[in-house]
């Protein structure tokens, strides 16, 4: 099953409430929500207060990609803040599996990020214990890149491991996709779409979510 989760680092701010609202009024699935520390990346966005407001005002599920140093740390911080999902890079720390028993001791899923260049071996001793591996097709840090190509490979071979083993793990892609490559990268085997400008830039947020949707679910058959 396809999941379509726009990622509000593209929302106007200004109109968050209501560009949430249209979108889940479309059928999006989840609401991405990606934290910078300005550190990890280079580039700052939001932090728990938004996460909090947030919380309890949309029927979405919080998929909450932190893009920070140090996520033994701040992992727990946005799960109490509301994520209902929280991912955090294999790169920024050295303890995976304490953060991600850190998570689901407070009741959230785990996921883990890879970043494009970073090995699939990194998920060897990961795999089995997480509800969800992103995969980013760009370079972490800012909305509206180009999607790298080289990704899809990486996530055919992720789709076959998990086939493999027979693993209840969602796929999550993220950065530069839109209406000319989801089909590509549903084929190749992802099940979790983030969209961020593509979806906010759009003159019609809802509609580019419907969109999105069909196209992904065409590329299926
Ligand atoms: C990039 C973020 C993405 C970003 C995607 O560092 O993790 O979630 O918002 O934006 P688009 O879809 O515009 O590439
Ligand atoms: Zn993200």
């Amino acid at each position: 099953m396809i999941k379509i989760a726009p990622s509000i680092l593209s929302a106007d701010f200004w109109r968050l409430g209501e560009q949430i609202r249209k979108v889940e009024d479309a059928g999006a699935d989840m609401l991405h929500i990606d934290v910078m520390d300005g550190h990890f990346v280079p580039n700052i966005s939001v932090g728990t207060p938004v996460v909090k407001s947030i919380k309890g005002k949309t029927h979405l599920p919080l998929d909450v990609h932190i893009m920070v140093s140090d996520p033994e740390r701040y992992a727990p911080i946005f799960v109490e803040a509301g994520a209902d999902i929280l991912t955090f890079h294999v790169e920024a720390t050295p303890h995976p599996n304490r953060v991600i028993q850190t998570i689901k001791a407070k009741g959230a899923k785990a996921g883990v990020v890879l970043n494009p260049t970073t090995s699939l071996s990194t998920l060897e001793y990961i795999l089995q214990d997480v509800d969800m591996v992103l995969l980013m097709s760009v370079n972490p840090g800012f909305g509206g890149q180009k999607f790298l190509p080289f990704v899809l490979k990486k996530i055919e071979a992720l789709r076959n491991w998990v086939e493999k083993e027979g693993l209840k793990v969602d796929i999550e892609v993220d950065g530069g996709i839109g209406p000319t490559n989801v089909k590509d990268v549903v084929k190749a085997g992802a099940n979790v779409i983030v969209a961020g400008s593509s979806i906010f830039a759009a003159d019609d947020a809802g509609e580019r979510v419907r969109l999105l949707r069909k196209l992904a679910e065409e590329a299926l058959r």
